[in-house]
């Protein structure tokens, strides 16, 4: 996790070194620092907590010189105080690293024997202190990086500048990404485009095992193998995005606010409207019909919309579907067959858990499709097939718009592997994707619902427990809205099957307990509700999420609850994602978490 920056400037970098590193707090903000070259000697700000308080810091005390680095920390090695935020350095050379470097305990106690006292209690001070070692020897930063590099185990990149130099910025690349930005004049380096969108939007993407020597006047890059290599130059869009809250008081309503029109916009790339049919764009043309398995791998939230798929692939197309978290995917040695299709969801593209379940899935010879919102992510770019979510930059988080876009991609791939597969007819195609173009409409309905919910949640947030309920994809719903619940206000929750209530978790039922029933008006309505009935029976205090029909049909005046437009079931999941969505996100208000950067979370997550 953790986003890095780096600037060749013509003028003082420090100002912009933070401006990049606000569009990278989403991959970490437990401390955050800055370091330049100034009159030749290295000097560095560091604080603890969110970057505001590096900039009150670079107030008080401003950096100069026009070559730096920044780092912004998800703390993986060491507590999140000073001592250990980035940059690390010594007297020459200052170092920001995102990744972990899984031999450095064995490197520390090399150096420590040769007499090397350690300042802190990361991984990344190892890099700082074997490359000062190494320019003791070797008095060229170049050769120096080039010797340490091939003694790093792990997965990282890396930006560091050398005391004396202020013409030169190194960076390295393994299993974490690096961007190489060209300004006029000027070069950068960066965890993300959207980092550099500000500065340039002529980009490169480091290879993993590549490093990269930046000048002024240019980039040159050399492969694992040291061999000087050339990738290429895109322009990215990154800078089309507005990284603000608009009217919002957090990217996260914004975001939950923008659904309906990304959902129409991700809609849009997929079918031919006219022609009430998906048509699978340029880079996703599957065919299903030669696929016999789908294993689906993913983390988080993008898991449950692959849960979620599991039910429409299976539903309408009749493909047997696997489905596991990526981090367990990976090492429980699930046998693949050679017709079977690999099926990777992530809105980051860069989630170390789902990139090595895809590699894993790729070297046992499976074919590989993802579902992206980076389109220039690594699992994008290592994918034989790429579906894009057209969710635009989610900043949050807590993921909102990239999973209903997620879930839309999905639906429209579950539909087209329904025909290819000969399982669908021309009717029924024609009817979901009616059903499918519906969806965005119903979601701006249901965002009229926040001031009904926003009640509801003030109450939930003086509870210490919440159980949420569903059946069939709104299972799946269930363990969504429990993980939004925990992540954003710290209420412990969980997601039950409906159904597996009397297995278990119905003894936890007391007045205290509030249970949110999921249940659109679906052919498995009835059977939720009776479950709903045994819980209110037990004393449970009841929300239902149904529509208005729904509401009268389960007949329990006490219940409280928000009611959804009457839609076809198919797709409601993804309209249904609105109100757990408010729900999570006013408990959290009312607590006075923090919405968007919630404790001890990234919203890249690029360690295992
Ligand atoms: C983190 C985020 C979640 C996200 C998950 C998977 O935990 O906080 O919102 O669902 O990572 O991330 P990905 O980028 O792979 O979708």
């Amino acid at each position: 996790m953790c986003g890095i920056v780096g600037i060749l400037g013509q003028q003082d970098v420090a100002s912009s070194l933070v401006d990049a590193l606000k569009r990278l707090e989403y991959r970490g903000y437990d401390s955050a620092g800055i370091a330049t070259v100034n009159a030749g000697a290295l000097d560095r700000r560091r604080a603890e907590g969110k970057l505001r308080n590096l900039e009150e810091k670079l107030k008080l005390t401003p950096l100069h010189g026009t070559s730096g680095i920044g780092h912004t920390r998800w703390a993986t090695h060491g507590r999140p105080v000073e001592r250990n935020a980035h940059p690390h350095a010594t007297d020459r050379v200052s170092v920001v690293h995102n990744g972990i470097i899984e031999n450095f305990r064995e490197l520390r106690e090399e150096l420590e024997a040769t007499g090397v006292v350690f300042e802190s209690d990361t991984d990344t001070e190892v890099v700082a202190q074997l490359l000062t070692q190494t320019l003791g020897h070797i008095n060229d930063p170049v050769k120096a990086v080039e010797a340490v590099l091939p003694r790093l185990r792990g997965a990282f990149a890396l930006g560091m500048l050398f005391a004396g130099e202020d013409d030169l910025l190194i960076g390295a690349r393994q299993g974490a990404p690096l961007a190489i930005g060209y300004g006029e004049g000027e070069m950068y380096l960066g965890s993300d485009a959207l980092a550099l969108a500000p500065f340039t939007d002529q980009i490169s993407y480091l290879d993993d095992g590549d490093w990269v020597v930046l000048t002024r006047k240019g980039a040159s890059i050399f492969d694992a193998a040291n061999k000087p290599v050339k990738r290429a130059k895109v322009h990215s869009a990154a800078g089309a995005y507005s990284i603000d809250k608009g009217n919002h008081r957090h990217f996260m309503m914004k975001e939950i606010h923008e659904q309906p029109e990304v959902v129409g916009r991700t809609l849009a790339h997929y079918l031919d409207m006219r022609q009430g049919e998906v048509a699978l764009p340029d880079g996703c043309k599957v065919d299903f019909s030669q696929v016999d398995r789908l294993t689906i791998a993913a983390c988080g939230t993008a898991f449950y919309s692959g849960l979620v798929a599991k039910y429409w692939f299976e539903r309408f197309a009749r493909l047997n579907v696997d489905i596991d978290i990526a981090s367990e995917f990976r090492y429980r040695e699930a046998p693949l067959t050679d017709k079977g299709l690999a099926l990777f969801i992530s809105q980051s593209g860069e989630t170390a858990d789902t990139l090595a379940a895809l590699r894993y899935a790729k070297a046992e010879g499976l074919k590989v499709l993802a579902v992206v919102n980076v389109p220039t992510s690594t699992i994008a770019r290592e994918s034989d097939y790429q579906a894009p979510t057209l969710a635009g930059p989610e900043i949050g988080v807590a993921s909102t718009k990239a999973f209903t876009c997620q879930m839309t991609v999905l639906a429209c791939l579950a539909i087209a592997a329904g025909r290819q597969r000969g399982v669908l007819s021309r009717e029924d195609e024609k009817r979901l994707i009616g059903e499918l173009m519906a969806v965005p409409a119903l979601m701006a309905q249901a965002l009229k619902q926040a001031g009904a919910v926003k009640k509801l949640a003030h109450d939930l947030s003086r509870v210490k427990d919440v159980l949420f309920l569903g059946r069939g994809t709104s299972y799946p719903m269930a363990l969504e809205g429990a993980l939004k619940l925990k992540e954003l206000s710290y209420i412990h929750a969980e997601g039950y099957a409906a159904g597996e209530l009397k297995h278990g978790p119905i003894a936890l039922i007391d007045e205290d307990m509030p249970v949110i029933v999921i249940a659109p008006r679906d052919n498995i309505y009835e059977k939720t509700i009776s479950n709903m009935h045994e819980v209110a029976a037990r004393g449970g205090r009841i929300i239902l999420i149904t529509d208005q029909q729904g509401i009268e049909e389960a007949d329990m005046p006490d219940a409280a609850t928000i009611a959804m437009q009457a839609m076809p079931s198919d797709f409601a999941a993804i309209v249904y994602a609105v109100p757990i969505q408010f729900l999570s996100y006013y408990a959290a208000v009312a607590l006075g978490t923090d919405v968007d950067q919630p404790r001890n979370l990234a919203k890249s997550v690029t360690v295992e």
